[in-house]
């Protein structure tokens, strides 16, 4: 990101949500986002993925300068580059574990078998081999939580966006998340941006930026 701006219009006022930010992510870093509730941390990831546009400013992930993207290709660039896991976990309650994972594949352009050996790779590598014809219901919380791992490494993305990806969890389930999470960032080397307030998460990524209204400083 390069000098990204971002005002959301309510009414008659301006709410900058980040301003001048500067931030370049190794191809296979993981950083931590830290900052109070309100900062910018979500709209930040928003922008990155090319979820949101920003105000001003530039954007460019892998070899893809996303800024002045049509929605059009901004939905291809998600479907083809990206990851996200999100907060509350967003898994489609009536597709079970493997569904979940192969519902990006139906959006994107893999098909078919090697979809779903694909995604009966990445389950038994989260340690889900068993529950892949579990229903979201019929999972754990921290289970959830991989599944959703799972379905972000799917389009085998250059960029994983983790919005709290472990706030749901008790400590100790958290930490082994972030553990699963460093392990497939590493052994793919895929970039990632792990947003968290737990310092105890810090530790698993290779550096912290923190945010405070909208301005980041390392
Ligand atoms: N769609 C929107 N319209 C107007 N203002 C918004 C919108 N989305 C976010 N904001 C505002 O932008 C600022 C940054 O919000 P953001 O969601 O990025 O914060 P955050 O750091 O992710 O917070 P949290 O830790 O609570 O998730 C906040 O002041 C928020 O109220
Ligand atoms: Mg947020």
């Amino acid at each position: 990101m390069t000098n990204v701006r971002k005002v959301y219009r309510m009414g008659d006022t301006d709410v900058v949500a980040l301003d001048h930010a500067e931030l370049t992510v190794a191809s296979d870093e993981i950083v931590a986002l830290v900052g109070p509730s309100g900062s910018g941390k979500t709209t930040l990831c928003s922008i990155a993925g090319g979820i949101l546009s920003a105000t001003d400013g530039s954007v460019v992930v892998g070899d893809e300068e996303i800024t002045g993207y049509s929605d059009k290709q901004l939905t291809r660039f998600r479907q083809n580059r990206v990851g996200f896991v999100f907060q509350s976990v967003n898994l489609v309650p009536f597709l079970t574990a493997r569904e979940n994972l192969l519902v990006v594949d139906e959006l994107g352009r893999r098909q078919g078998r090697p979809a779903r050996e694909r995604a009966d790779r990445l389950l038994d590598e989260l340690g889900l081999a068993d529950r892949a014809k579990n229903l979201p219901s019929q999972l754990s919380g921290g289970q959830k939580q991989r599944v959703a791992i799972g379905r972000a490494l799917m389009n085998e993305p250059s960029l994983v966006l983790f919005d709290e990806p472990t706030s749901a969890l008790d400590t100790k389930l958290g930490i082994q998340v972030m553990e699963l999470i460093r392990s497939e960032m590493k052994s793919r080397g895929t970039a990632a941006i792990v947003v968290t307030h737990d310092e105890r998460i810090t530790e698993y990524c290779d550096r912290t930026v923190h945010i405070i209204d909208g301005v980041l400083a390392a």
